[in-house]
């Protein structure tokens, strides 16, 4: 009788350890994608952009990086000039450039074109964690080619 409990409990433990190692637990909760996102420790916007990533079932990770090594960062993993905003986050082998939507993160992950990432270039105001939508004004998602060449990916217009 002790036997049996002491031995269904160690078959319990077992099975709970096993689960959390496994990629199942992550299965079992609805197989959260994970981002990182490096950004200067004294942009708040990036906070606003990660709440949002956060609320919307990501799992979040973030790099504190001085400017100067940010840029570089982003230059080196091929992230032009002019597409340039306040943080870099990578997803699934993509790069995320700004205060990019997440539906068009969803959209690439789904369409998994052989490219670099998307962008919103510079810092547009009603973009996720740029102030309220209601206020939006008109910009544009990019999708980076590994060319360095950039194409419209979602148009948004004014609020
Ligand atoms: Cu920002
Ligand atoms: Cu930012």
């Amino acid at each position: 009788m002790t036997q049996g409990t002491l031995a269904r409990r160690a078959i319990l433990i077992g099975g709970s350890a096993l689960l959390a190692a496994s990629p199942l637990r992550a299965l079992a909760q609805g197989a959260k994608t994970a981002i990182h996102v490096l950004k200067d420790p004294n942009c708040g916007c990036c906070s606003a952009w990660i709440e949002i990533l956060e609320n919307e079932g990501f799992t979040v990770t973030t790099e504190p990086i001085a400017g100067t090594q940010l840029m570089r960062y982003k230059s080196e993993n091929g992230i032009p000039q002019e597409m340039i905003s306040c943080h870099t986050a990578r997803v699934e082998g993509y790069m995320i450039e700004g205060h990019v939507p997440i539906a068009d993160i969803r959209r690439l992950l789904y369409k998994r074109p052989d490219s670099v990432g998307l962008a919103v270039p510079g810092m547009p105001y009603g973009s996720p964690g740029m102030g309220p939508e209601s206020e939006r004004e008109a910009y544009e998602v990019f999708l980076i080619n590994r060319d360095g060449s950039v194409e419209v990916f979602a148009r948004y217009a004014a609020a």
